[in-house]
């Protein structure tokens, strides 16, 4: 097993977002974890295909992962990443569920495992968490938290990662803009947009160079693709091709469209030096499957 000695992650000065009291963007991710706390053994094929995606993208056997959206951690196994990774940094709204998912896996101390709960990875959860139909944003505020959007946030995190990983976060922080700025508002698409831009750059920020940005999302589910219920494994690529040029997958998530952002976008294709996709696989989630696909890149 790595040595917890040998930190290969630089500790930066950062600000962790405060949250008030009442905060029903939290809430919601709060009880969605809890609701899949005890989906363990559900999860084990996405675990299985996740964690082997993260020890393959390490270029040691001492290196430093981060985790963005680890939640209850039923996608990793801690046990075995932690024979590759001397430390893992695991990053969530949720600090209830982190702490009880590494306890559930790996009761007692834990030096090499860091656990950072209470963490906005947008740093603008607070401000969502204030609209609603009955409460709509002024241009002003929209303005207002677009700026912010536009930073990547300062989390006091360590920097320098040679993984970070992002472990189907992205849907979820396109949720939060669905269930406060609302779908049918006219800038939803520039929300989206924005997160979408933020979250990468973010994942290349935590990167050291050479190091690898392990992106993983949910692109669509059984409720509006039955077909994954009882497709071979063989047809997963296909389906899912056919679905996108149906327009049938979450907003935000289209394959083509994250890797032509690594390509091209301004702020993030200089940091990006190769992209290479996985093959999608499946997630049984409670009573549905979801489709998962992964883009792996690195970081000049
Ligand atoms: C689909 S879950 C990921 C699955 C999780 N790794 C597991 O095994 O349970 C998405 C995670 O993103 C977290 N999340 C949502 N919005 C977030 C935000 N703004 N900042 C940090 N974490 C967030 C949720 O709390 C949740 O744990």
């Amino acid at each position: 097993m790595a040595s917890a000695a040998k930190s290969a992650v630089r500790e930066t000065p950062g600000n962790f977002v405060e949250f008030s009291q009442v905060n029903r963007v939290k809430d919601e991710h709060l009880q969605r974890n809890l609701s899949t706390r005890d989906c363990w053994d559900g999860y084990a094929h996405h675990r299985s295909v996740v964690t082997e995606l993260l020890v393959r993208s390490s270029r040691s056997d001492d290196g430093a992962l981060c985790v963005l959206g680890a939640g209850n951690c039923n996608d990793l196994d801690l046990q075995k990443l932690l024979h590759t990774f001397s430390e893992i940094h695991l990053v969530d709204l949720d600090d209830e569920a982190i702490s009880e998912g590494v306890n559930r896996q790996l009761p007692g101390e834990q030096p090499q495992l860091h656990q950072h709960g209470h963490c906005d990875i947008t740093g603008v959860t607070h401000l969502l968490a204030n609209w609603s139909a009955d409460s709509v944003p002024t241009n002003d505020e929209l303005d207002a938290c677009l700026a912010e959007l536009a930073q990547v946030p300062q989390l006091g995190l360590p920097s320098n990662f040679d993984v970070v990983a992002s472990v189907c976060v992205l849907t979820q922080l396109f949720d939060s803009v669905v269930g406060t700025l609302g779908e049918s508002h006219p800038r939803f698409v520039e929300f989206i947009t924005a997160i979408r831009t933020q979250h990468l750059q973010l994942m290349l920020n935590l990167l050291r160079p050479g190091g690898t940005g392990v992106l993983i999302t949910d692109i669509v589910a059984s409720t509006t693709l039955p077909q994954l219920l009882t497709i071979p494994d063989a047809d997963l690529l296909p389906t899912i091709s056919r679905a996108i040029n149906e327009r049938n997958f979450f907003t935000g998530t289209n394959p083509a469209i994250l890797e032509s952002l690594f390509r091209t976008h301004p702020a993030i294709a200089p940091q990006v030096t190769r992209i290479r996709h996985s093959p999608p696989w499946r997630w049984q989630l409670l009573n549905k499957v979801h489709a998962v696909y992964a883009i792996e890149v690195t970081r000049r």
